[in-house]
């Protein structure tokens, strides 16, 4: 295990981590929440519901956390959720998520907004799950698609959004923007997390 990692003794850490090595705008697309973060609590709020109920002295030889979806056993139960921009954080973020979520044998949805493109992410050591945003017209829905089936995805993810752009307060108190503006204040925060500069470029 990297040296790194063995911080990590519970999910949170992972948040105070990233808030050590990402630029602050990039810290703050990731991990900051929208409209006063009232969606993000209660989604909190839901998950805190469920709990593990421990049994005793029952037989345990044979427990195993694997599960079917469509048609393919994964280790575990939960994936990983698209997540644009990720070769922003780490160097070549969405292959390191697919590789990992491969070697782990979950599933890893490649995010539609990668900056790396799909043919490379999917197969063997890859994912075979695809995240888009349909565009407009049919004819360039049939073209993505048939580039996405061609790639070797398997299964599709239409994600379907707001009507009207979301307030990006979050984005805009972060500094951050798509394509990343070029500020002294960025450029400082390369300079002092030299692993992330060197690791990106
Ligand atoms: C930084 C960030 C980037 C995301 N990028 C995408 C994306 O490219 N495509 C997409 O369909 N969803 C995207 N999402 C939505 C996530 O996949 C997920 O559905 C959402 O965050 C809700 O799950 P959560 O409550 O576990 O965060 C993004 C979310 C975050 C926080």
């Amino acid at each position: 295990m990297p040296r790194h990692l063995e911080r990590i003794l519970c999910l949170d850490d992972f948040e105070r981590e990233a808030r050590r090595r990402l630029p602050r705008p990039l810290f703050g697309y990731v991990a900051s929440v929208a409209e006063d973060g009232i969606t993000a609590r209660s989604s909190h709020e839901a998950f805190d519901n469920y709990a593990f109920l421990p049994r005793a002295l029952i037989n345990v030889s044979s427990v195993s956390t694997e599960t079917e979806l469509f048609g393919r056993r994964y280790a575990y139960p939960f994936g990983i959720a698209p997540m644009g921009i990720s070769a922003l954080t780490a160097y070549r973020g969405d292959q390191v998520l697919a590789q990992a979520a491969s070697d782990s044998g979950i599933p890893m949805i490649v995010s539609g907004t990668s900056l790396i493109p799909m043919e490379e992410l999917s197969g063997a050591k890859g994912s075979d799950w695809f995240q888009a945003y349909l565009p407009g017209t049919p004819e360039e829905i049939d073209a993505l698609l048939a580039r996405v089936e061609q790639a070797g995805f398997n299964n599709l993810v239409v994600t379907v959004d707001y009507a009207v752009p979301p307030n990006p307060e979050n984005h805009r108190r972060a500094g951050f923007s798509s394509p990343l503006r070029p500020s002294l204040r960025l450029a400082w925060d390369g300079v002092v997390r030299p692993r992330w500069l060197f690791g990106l470029f």
